[in-house]
């Protein structure tokens, strides 16, 4: 964890119904695959071959997900973006995903994998009992808090050393959860409404034309035997049991939960981790060199209730190289800021904010092409030396100014790029010292990575990869 996590509800059943959009909830308990303790966590025959009946909601869902009409260009749907052949990321290596009218536009952002949503929690800031990492407990969670303190500053060996007051105020400022790149939706159903009207994605100008388009369908009928005949001549409840029903298919649909990666296998007992995936998780576990579960949690929930996530879904800065190939980055004047907008728009007065986005899961991440939230990096090995060698080599990452000085943090403007951490490991060694790890210890890591691709096969060990492929 980057800075202090949170007293979560001993209850599975509380824990469950507090985390989700309330919509899923029942969906989510009546699930035994999400709700399942860890021991059953073992490595099955591939979960998307799984042959699961999904309610008649779930099934309208699938239609819709995988339905290009649904967009103006007619050639756009859910799955053109989040393919089920990559874990529901993207299906190529663009940075970002073409759309709009004539497929041409493009969007600010890398398209997420929408594999392990399901206990996201809803957005919010500082301590939440809801959230699902496994993070210390906080001393005293309930004291006020005494002085502000910049999110992404406290660091994890320091914070040790933090008077109780100081990390109750740490923890007051934690922006965590909600679903995209800057957690500004909190459903699944909210969610949707996005992309359907982005004008670079499915680009409907208006809900009312995205029921227009539904009412074309060959699945029209199946709206109106679920939801009444006259679904269509109450446009506010079609659209919600549209949306609704896209969540239901991203619910209960067992591919977007598999849980079989190998690591998955290895947590359950039923498989050994090779040597260098034993020392890349080491790596990845140890404050001092990788340091990357502290965020990127790889535990299941105190409670043993929830499989690791891979993320703690708190907003943390990073300072990624601008990617000067986004045709929205042609305006200098263009930043995607994360948490505090431009997609977002709650936030943009917060500068504490600005450049903070979500931590992203790492499962599946080996079967990714790009990296971070526009993209810019292609490789995990390129990742990795960036982790460790931002500070330490950063004429590398970043150009170079008029006046020869490296321009550091370049995606941000100079008002903001105090908030990048600068104090966790892989990212607190200096200039001109040594980085964390070593080419050595990044390809542990990396092969530890990708024991994290689900579709592992005890029986063929070597076949680590996705099961569509
Ligand atoms: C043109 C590509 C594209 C299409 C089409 C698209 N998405 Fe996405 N999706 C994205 C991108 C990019 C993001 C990240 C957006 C952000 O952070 O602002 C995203 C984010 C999401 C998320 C949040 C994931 C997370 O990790 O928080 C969900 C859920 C989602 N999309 C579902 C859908 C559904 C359902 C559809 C169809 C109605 C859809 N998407 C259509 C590109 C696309
Ligand atoms: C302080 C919290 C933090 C630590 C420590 C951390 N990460 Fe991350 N990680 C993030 C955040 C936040 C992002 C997204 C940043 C962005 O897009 O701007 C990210 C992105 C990534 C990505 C890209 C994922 C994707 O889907 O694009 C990879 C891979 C990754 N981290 C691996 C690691 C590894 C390996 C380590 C340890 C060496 C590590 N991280 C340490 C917070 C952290």
């Amino acid at each position: 964890m980057k800075r202090f996590s949170t007293l979560r509800a001993a209850t599975s059943k509380a824990a469950t119904s507090r985390i989700l959009p309330a919509s899923l909830v029942w969906i989510l308990l009546a699930m035994p695959l999400a709700a399942d303790p860890l021991p059953q966590a073992g490595p099955k025959e591939g979960g998307a071959d799984d042959v699961v009946e999904l309610s008649a909601v779930a099934q309208l869902g699938r239609k819709m997900f995988f339905d290009p009409s649904l967009s103006n260009s007619g050639q756009l749907s859910c799955a053109s973006c989040h393919s089920p052949t990559a874990a529901y990321g993207p299906p190529n290596d663009l940075a970002v995903q073409l759309g709009g009218p004539d497929m041409k536009h493009a969007g600010i952002r890398a398209a997420p994998s929408l594999r392990y949503l399901e206990h996201v929690p809803t957005f919010s800031i500082g301590p939440n009992p809801e959230m699902a990492d496994n993070d210390p407990v906080p001393l005293d969670p309930g004291t006020p808090p005494a002085t502000a303190v910049v999110p992404g500053k406290v660091s994890t060996v320091a914070k040790a050393s933090l008077s109780r007051a100081a990390r109750a105020a740490a923890e007051a400022t934690v922006p965590q959860g909600g679903l995209d790149w800057d957690g500004r939706a909190n459903t699944f159903q909210g969610q949707a409404l996005g992309p359907l009207l982005d004008p670079n994605e499915m680009d409907n100008h208006s809900a009312t034309e995205v029921l227009e388009r539904l009412k074309r369908t060959a699945y029209a009928d199946d709206l109106k035997k679920l939801f009444g005949a006259n679904i269509f001549s109450q446009p506010e409840l079609a659209l919600d049991e549209a949306l609704f029903a896209l969540a239901r298919f991203q619910a209960e649909e067992p591919s977007f939960h598999p849980y079989d990666s190998k690591y998955d296998a290895y947590l359950a007992g039923t498989a050994e981790l090779s040597a260098a995936e034993q020392r890349g998780l080491e790596l990845f576990d140890d404050p001092l060199k990788g340091n990357c579960s502290s965020c990127h949690i790889d535990q299941p929930s105190r409670d043993g209730i929830f499989r690791p996530a891979f993320t703690d879904y708190q907003f943390e800065a990073l300072g990624a190289p601008r990617n000067r190939e986004l045709p929205a980055n042609r305006d200098l004047d263009f930043h995607d800021l994360g948490l505090c907008g431009p997609m977002r728009k709650d936030y943009t007065s917060v500068a504490a904010y600005c450049g903070l986005f979500k931590t992203p899961t790492l499962r599946n991440v080996a079967t990714r092409k790009v990296f971070f939230h526009n993209g810019v990096f292609r490789t995990l090995d390129q990742v990795m030396h960036f982790y460790v060698e931002r500070e330490t080599n950063p004429s590398k990452w970043y150009p170079k100014l008029p006046n020869g000085e490296v321009d550091r943090y370049d995606d941000l403007p100079p008002q903001y790029r105090g908030n990048v951490d600068t104090i966790d490991a892989p990212y607190d060694r200096k200039f001109g010292q040594a980085p964390a790890l070593n080419d050595a210890e990044i390809a542990d890591i990396i092969t530890f990575l990708s024991t994290l691709t689900d579709g592992y096969r005890p029986d063929r060990p070597s076949a680590n990869a996705m099961p569509n492929h």
